[in-house]
């Protein structure tokens, strides 16, 4: 699987779960991220490294999305400015390189598509913990659902992984230690167990499963 037209696309593969995606893919991982250049929730700018890259290495295998930022507050409290910042993070950024890379895999008639939601967000109920951020995240679940059925007779496959309490070293761990008690395997999750589904999805045997939201959240929405 080390060959060139196995590369996979990882944006945002610096940090957290996206730098764990990128550890396991090996050399096989291409990395997007703000500090490599690409800021994903600027068009022009992934529309220049698509570009680029399509060019140089053809369509990727695999396109991971990660970029995400967190927010805890009430809606009511939830300025315009802090929302749009997480419209862009969330799910703009996501709409960008979709659009400038899936055509490409498209084209080459095979491919796989991870998003990155969160656990619960395509539940309906309401999440007073970060309703801004959920709200966000439920949109990204209906669209990936949408350019999952657009791509599927291409053999694009496109899903979401929906994590519940990762820790890692940049994770937001008070938030995370409030929430502990109510996860039912009683412990947080590690980057691990997410790259574990990921690895799947970015397989060949996952090639029948599309459009779905997967959560990895030791039962916490149970
Ligand atoms: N960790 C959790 O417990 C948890 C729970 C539920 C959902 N999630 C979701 O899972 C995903 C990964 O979470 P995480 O905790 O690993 O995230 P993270 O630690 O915040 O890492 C985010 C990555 O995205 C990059 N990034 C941020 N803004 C960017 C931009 N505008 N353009 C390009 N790259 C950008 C960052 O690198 P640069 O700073 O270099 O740009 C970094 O590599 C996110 O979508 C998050 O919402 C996480």
């Amino acid at each position: 699987m080390a060959n060139d037209s196995r590369h996979v696309l990882v944006v945002g593969g610096t940090a957290g779960i996206g730098l764990g995606v990128v550890q396991a893919l090996g050399a096989r991982a291409v990395v997007w991220s703000r500090r490599h250049g690409v800021d994903a929730t600027d068009e022009a700018s992934v529309e220049l490294a698509a570009g680029e890259l399509v060019r140089a290495r053809g369509a990727p295998w695999g396109l991971v999305h990660t970029v995400g930022d967190f927010f805890e507050a009430s809606l009511l409290a939830t300025d315009s400015e802090r929302f749009n910042s997480l419209l862009q993070s969330n799910l703009m950024s996501a709409l960008h390189v979709a659009k400038a890379i899936v055509p490409s895999m498209i084209a080459a008639q095979r491919g796989r598509v991870v998003f990155f939601a969160a656990a619960g967000a395509g539940l309906p109920r309401a999440m007073l913990r970060a309703p801004a951020y959920f709200a966000i995240k439920a949109a990204l679940v209906h669209m990936a659902r949408s350019l999952a059925a657009e791509c599927a007779k291409a053999k694009v496959t496109v899903n979401v992984v929906s994590p519940g309490l990762i820790h890692h070293d940049q994770s937001h761990q008070e938030s995370q230690q409030r929430m502990l008690p109510r996860v039912p395997m009683g412990r947080l999750g590690t980057v691990a167990d997410v790259v574990a589904l990921v690895q799947w999805l970015l397989s060949e045997d996952s090639g029948y499963m599309t459009g779905q939201d997967l959560p990895v959240d030791g039962g916490l929405q149970l």
